[in-house]
C-alpha cells in the first residue's frame, strides 16, 4: 500500500478539519477530491509529517508518518500555497532544495538543471522568482518537487491560477511522471477533469471524512449505473411505455437513460417494436466524475462542512 491510516484525524480547536480516516490506498496515480475546505491539505500535510495528528496514526509507503523526515525523503511534494523564494533564483532555489533533501552541491546542481529543463524552465532560470510568471513559478514549484528524484509526488492543487495553455501544460508534464514506472502520485484537486485525465484511482472526502474510494473506472459504472439508449423515431413513446412498465427514466438529448433493472433490455426492444421506433445504440452510461462527485456530496451529512 502507499497509503494506508487508521482513525487518522485533525482538530483546529473547534473544526475537525480531519474527521477519522482510515484508507488503504493502493500504489499508482490517485486523485484526492472534495469541495473546499474538505480536508485535503490537512490530510496531504498529515502524511508528510508537517503537522501532529490529533489522534490515529499513518504509514506512507511503509515509514510511519510520526517519522517526518523519513517520509518526507520519499515524498516530492509540491504544496497549495507560494513556497518560493522570491529573492532567489530559479536554478538557486532547486539547487538548494535539492541539498536540503540530502544530494551534494554538485549532483544538486546537476539535477536541478536536469528538472527545469523539464519543466521547461529555459533561460529564466538564473533570473529572481520575484520576476516570474504565475505558470513559471508553478513549474519552479513543480520542479523543486523533483529534484531529489522521490518514489512518491504530492501534487497539492497543481493548476490553481493557471490559465488554459499553462493548465494543459502542467497537465502533460503530470501525466508524464504518473507514467513513469516506480513512480506513484497523490493528486489533490477540485477540478475533477483534471483527476480524471491523470488518476486511476480516488479517494473523495468531504467534512473531513472519506465519503467514497476506489478505481476510477468502477466507482463511474457502479451499480446505479443508467443505461443509454438511443431512439429513431418515437422517442416519447418508448419513454412512456417504459415508465408505464415502472422503468425510472429521463430523456436527454436524442436519447433516454434508463436506470438498470431486471428485464429492462427486453422492455425497450419490445417499446420500440411496437412503436416501430429503431434502437441506435444501447450501452453502459459512463458517469462522468463530476456527476458521481455530485451525487456523494449531496447524500453525505451537510452538517459535516
Ligand atoms: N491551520 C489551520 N487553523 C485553523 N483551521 C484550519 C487550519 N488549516 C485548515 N483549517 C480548516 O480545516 C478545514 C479543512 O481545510 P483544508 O485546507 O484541509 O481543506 P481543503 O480540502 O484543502 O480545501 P481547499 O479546496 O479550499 O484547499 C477548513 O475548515 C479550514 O478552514
Ligand atoms: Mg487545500
Amino acid at each position: 500500500m502507499l497509503v494506508e491510516t487508521s482513525g487518522l484525524a485533525k482538530a483546529f480547536g473547534e473544526i475537525r478539519a480531519v474527521d477519522d480516516m482510515s484508507v488503504a490506498i493502493p500504489e499508482g496515480a490517485i486523485g484526492l477530491v472534495g469541495p473546499n475546505g474538505a480536508g485535503k491539505t490537512t490530510f496531504l500535510r498529515l502524511l508528510l509529517g508537517l503537522l501532529r495528528p490529533t489522534a490515529g496514526s499513518g504509514k506512507v509507503l511503509g515509514k510511519d508518518i510520526s517519522d517526518g523526515l523519513a517520509v518526507r525523503e520519499r515524498i516530492g511534494y509540491m504544496p497549495e500555497h507560494d513556497c518560493l523564494v522570491p529573492e532567489m533564483t530559479g536554478i538557486g532555489l532547486v539547487a538548494h532544495m535539492g541539498r536540503v533533501s540530502g544530494l551534494d552541491k554538485d549532483t544538486a546542481m546537476g539535477r536541478a538543471h536536469d528538472v527545469l529543463q523539464f519543466v521547461g524552465v529555459e533561460q529564466e532560470r538564473y533570473r529572481k522568482i520575484a520576476e516570474y510568471s504565475t505558470g513559471m513559478k508553478q513549474k519552479v514549484k513543480l520542479a523543486q518537487a523533483m529534484v531529489h528524484d522521490p518514489p512518491l509526488f504530492i501534487f497539492d492543487e497543481p493548476t490553481t491560477g493557471l490559465d488554459p495553455r499553462g493548465r494543459s501544460e502542467m497537465l502533460r508534464l503530470l501525466q508524464m511522471i504518473a507514467a513513469t514506472p516506480g513512480r506513484n502520485v497523490i493528486l489533490s484537486s477540485h477540478l475533477l477533469p483534471d483527476v480524471e485525465s491523470i488518476c486511476r484511482h480516488v479517494v473523495i472526502l468531504d467534512g473531513g471524512r472519506q465519503v467514497a474510494a476506489g478505481d476510477i473506472r468502477a466507482l463511474l459504472s457502479g451499480s446505479e449505473a443508467r443505461l443509454r439508449v438511443d431512439v429513431r423515431g418515437d422517442r416519447e413513446g418508448v419513454a412512456r411505455a417504459l415508465r408505464e412498465m415502472g422503468f425510472e427514466l429521463e430523456v436527454a438529448g436524442s436519447g433516454l437513460r434508463v436506470v438498470r433493472r431486471d428485464g429492462l433490455e427486453a422492455a425497450i426492444f419490445r417499446a420500440a417494436r411496437d412503436r416501430s421506433a429503431e434502437i441506435r445504440y444501447m450501452g453502459a452510461e459512463i458517469r462522468s466524475l463530476e456527476e458521481l462527485f455530485l451525487e456523494l456530496l449531496a447524500k453525505s451529512a451537510p452538517g459535516g462542512r
